[in-house]
């Protein structure tokens, strides 16, 4: 297989950049980076340089804007695509849909349309166990029926799925993998990049090493009176260069013709679940911090626990995660640390 050039969509963000670096360290291909900096910030390029010391052709474009989006494809000639690119605040979609509906569905029309004209043939589609809206059976596998959302956006990524399937069923030669994540965490091991919020985050691990940190006064525990080991919400974590590392392998078998089907789906968690007084023991060790938190009230929507069966993933990519819970929360500590000291 000859040098393939493979445009990621969002590479500025928190998965896409850790994707980059896992992809510049694979001498197969090149890369192309688009992103508007909505939730991101131009020195993400910056810091992969410095990891990696390759520099990236990069487009600030949005992607809702198809005519801006076509140059990208006028100007290079695009093998395949990671799509990352889209808003993923969920409590957000829930007060504003229309801004959800329209930024993750157009720009993926826009995409699907531009790899028609343009004859791009491979996409890679950023999903989320979301999709299975409020399961009742553990673990949760590629069968396990998918429900009616909570949110708009985890609507947007059913419909994104939907959308990948009809083309791929109109075009016998489309190809598209669509990778459901389950929580995405932690940062790269040299603490020079990782999850990058620019307004205050709502998921668990930012929250706690910004605690950790002084950037906010105290960790709210949302419910202490689940019907799990600890009475605290189970969910299955995940590093972020573990999902990184399964978009490259998910690339390769596409590029290489091995897929069965020219639509596939596979979860991709760690395929263990932890609590969330768990996930701040394990913090609390590896950091040696005492970290400053109380519990609180149930948060509606939050579902008790969901955790993944990967196997589809580990049989037909050869992909399996490397980082454990504590190698989750070092990378993010020593990330917010990185930040706090450089002003990030
Ligand atoms: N992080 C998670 O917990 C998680 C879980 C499941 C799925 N996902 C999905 O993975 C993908 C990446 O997530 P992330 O955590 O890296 O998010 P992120 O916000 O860090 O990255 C998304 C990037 O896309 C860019 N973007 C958004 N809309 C754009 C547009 N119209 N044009 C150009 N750029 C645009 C943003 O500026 C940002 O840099 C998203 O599709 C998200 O829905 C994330």
């Amino acid at each position: 297989m000859g040098k393939k050039t493979i445009l990621v969509t969002g590479g500025a963000g928190y998965i896409g950049s850790h994707t980059i670096i896992e992809l510049l360290a694979n001498d197969n291909y090149n890369v192309i980076s688009a992103d508007c900096f909505y939730n991101s910030s131009p020195k993400a390029y910056a810091q992969i340089n410095e990891i990696t010391g390759k520099q990236i052709k990069t487009y600030t474009i949005d992607l809702c804007d198809e005519k801006e989006f076509d140059k990208i494809f006028t100007e290079n000639k695009i093998d395949g695509v990671i799509h990352f690119a889209a808003f993923k605040a969920v409590g957000e979609s829930v007060e504003l849909p229309l801004k959800y509906y329209h930024n993750n569905i157009a720009s993926l029309v826009n995409l699907l349309a531009l790899c028609e004209k343009h004859k791009v043939t491979n996409v890679i589609f950023s999903s989320s166990c979301s999709v299975y809206g409020n399961v009742q059976t553990l673990p949760v596998n590629e069968n396990t029926p998918i429900l009616k959302t909570e949110s708009s956006y985890a609507y947007t990524k059913q419909i994104g799925e939907q959308m990948l399937q009809d083309v791929c069923r109109q075009h016998a030669t489309f190809n598209a993998i669509s990778l459901r994540y389950f929580n995405p965490v932690g940062a790269h091991v040299s603490a020079k990049i990782g999850e990058w919020p620019l307004n205050k985050p709502n998921n668990l691990v930012p929250l706690i090493t910004g605690t950790a940190a002084g950037k906010y006064p105290q960790l709210t525990v949302l419910g202490g009176d689940y019907p799990t080991r600890d009475g605290t919400c189970i969910r299955d974590y995940i590093h972020v260069s573990d999902i990184a590392s399964a978009h490259v392998l998910a690339l390769d078998y596409l590029l290489q013709h091995k897929n069965k089907n020219n639509f596939e789906v596979f979860n991709l968690g760690s395929g263990t679940g932890v609590s969330v007084l768990e996930a701040i023991t394990a913090f609390e060790k590896v950091s040696g911090k005492k970290l400053n938190y109380k519990m609180g009230e149930r948060r509606a929507g939050d579902v008790v626990a969901v955790y993944s069966d990967s196997t589809k993933a580990y049989n037909a990519l050869g992909w399996k995660c490397i980082h454990d819970i504590d190698s989750m929360m070092k990378t993010a500590w020593e990330w917010e640390l990185y930040r706090t000291k450089n002003n990030f």
